[in-house]
């Protein structure tokens, strides 16, 4: 084996991507949308499929999509350059500007591909932690100059909350010079929508996708944001043809239609409706308090479970019943915490019934005085067995 030729890092880092669990019945663990695209779509773009040259690479000319999301988004189709997902920007960049010697600084905790990331690839960065509350604190953010990159994701994963918009335009005029990327994926589902700020600011860059907002996290179609000679300096950093035929052909087809459009955006609003039903809903069957539930701008959720125990009960009891769920504990600042993203409401209702294990049992302490004890209330058990994902 050529050992020497691999960083320890790289060795010792796990599998970032796992198999799913085989009798998972819920996937509530990567925030994606939990109802497919309907088939009268995927015909449309299957049809269009057929037509298309599958010898050839993809036309190189993509600027009826850029003119369409540029559309979307408030922009000019100079301002968009397409990807296969956003999360091959986040490492493309995340590359070339390591490469260069810039000063890498981070929002921590947020998303784990960018330390993943740059712990396989040895890419040195600086955090910028977010505070006890897990929000943003100016105070904290580490010195800036005309070298340094700094990257925040906001709404931010796995915390939910969002940088407020008085603290990324003093960012932004206090450091010019600065580059700064805000990895926007979850903009759809918050009040803020950051992306016409590249408009005024030529130092920001705003990542994009529609994995999140749409049904098609399958298909990786992202796009970054930035003033046109930014994002045309993006563009040739990223592979040629990596958007493939079928992504493009749905992009074609189906994306922009205007009902497509309509009936994304309502769904749009049913998840956002479903985060808000599920934090009150959560709240309100915690008598005990034994649970922090967080605001959040994204199609997910973030628990904290005061009592380390009551967390490991939980993870396995959602395991066992085959809810896949992230476990965040090991996120710095998120210890006892869990990802929770916003499903049907038929598996939400399930996730909430499996919660109520925790939140509903009583600690009984028994003779020892370390050791907790839990009793399941019978009829909350016998509910349990009943409920069941058609
Ligand atoms: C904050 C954040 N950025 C980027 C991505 C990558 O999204 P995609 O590559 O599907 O566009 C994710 C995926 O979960 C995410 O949570």
């Amino acid at each position: 084996m050529m050992n020497h030729f691999f960083s320890q890092n790289l060795m010792s880092a796990p599998a970032r991507i796992k198999a799913l669990q085989t009798n998972a019945q819920c996937r509530l663990d990567k925030n994606e949308q939990s109802l497919d695209v309907d088939n009268y779509w995927k015909d449309k773009a299957i049809e269009a499929l057929k037509e298309s040259n599958w010898n050839r690479y993809p036309n190189a000319d993509l600027s009826d999509i850029e003119t369409n999301v540029a559309h979307y988004c408030g922009l000019d189709a100079g301002n968009i350059a397409l990807s296969p997902g956003s999360a091959s920007l986040i490492t493309t960049l995340l590359n070339y500007l390591a490469i260069n010697g810039k000063k890498i600084v981070i929002t921590h905790p947020s998303y784990s591909l960018f330390e993943y990331h740059c712990n396989t690839y040895n890419i040195p960065f600086i955090p910028w932690m977010l505070n006890e509350n897990l929000e943003f604190e100016i105070e904290n953010l580490p010195a800036l100059d005309a070298q340094s990159v700094l990257i925040i994701t906001s709404p931010n994963n796995p915390t939910g909350n969002s940088i407020r918009r008085e603290q990324l335009i003093e960012i932004l005029q206090n450091n010019p010079e600065t580059m700064v990327v805000i990895d926007g994926v979850y903009t759809e589902f918050a009040n803020e929508d950051f992306t016409p700020l590249v408009k005024e600011y030529t130092n920001l860059m705003v990542l994009r996708s529609f994995s999140k907002a749409f049904p098609i996290a399958g298909l990786r179609l992202g796009y970054l944001c930035a003033n046109e000679k930014l994002a045309g300096l993006v563009k040739k950093l990223m592979l040629p043809f990596s958007i493939n035929a079928f992504t493009l052909c749905f992009a074609r087809e189906v994306l922009f239609s205007p009902r497509f459009m309509a009936e994304s955006k309502q769904k749009l609003k049913e998840i956002m409706a479903e985060r808000e039903r599920m934090k009150q809903a959560i709240q309100s069957m915690d008598p005990l308090r034994k649970l922090k539930v967080y605001n959040s701008d994204g199609n997910f959720l973030l628990l904290k479970v005061y009592n380390e125990t009551d967390h490991s009960m939980l993870l396995h009891t959602l395991q066992q019943k085959g809810i896949q769920i992230l476990n965040t504990s090991t996120f710095t600042l998120l210890k006892n915490t869990i990802r929770v993203s916003i499903g049907s409401p038929q598996e939400n209702e399930l996730f909430l019934n499996f919660l109520s294990t925790i939140t509903l049992c009583e600690p009984t302490v028994k003779s020892t005085p370390n050791q907790r004890y839990f009793t399941l209330p019978r009829a909350l058990g016998t509910n349990l067995e009943k409920t069941q994902l058609n």
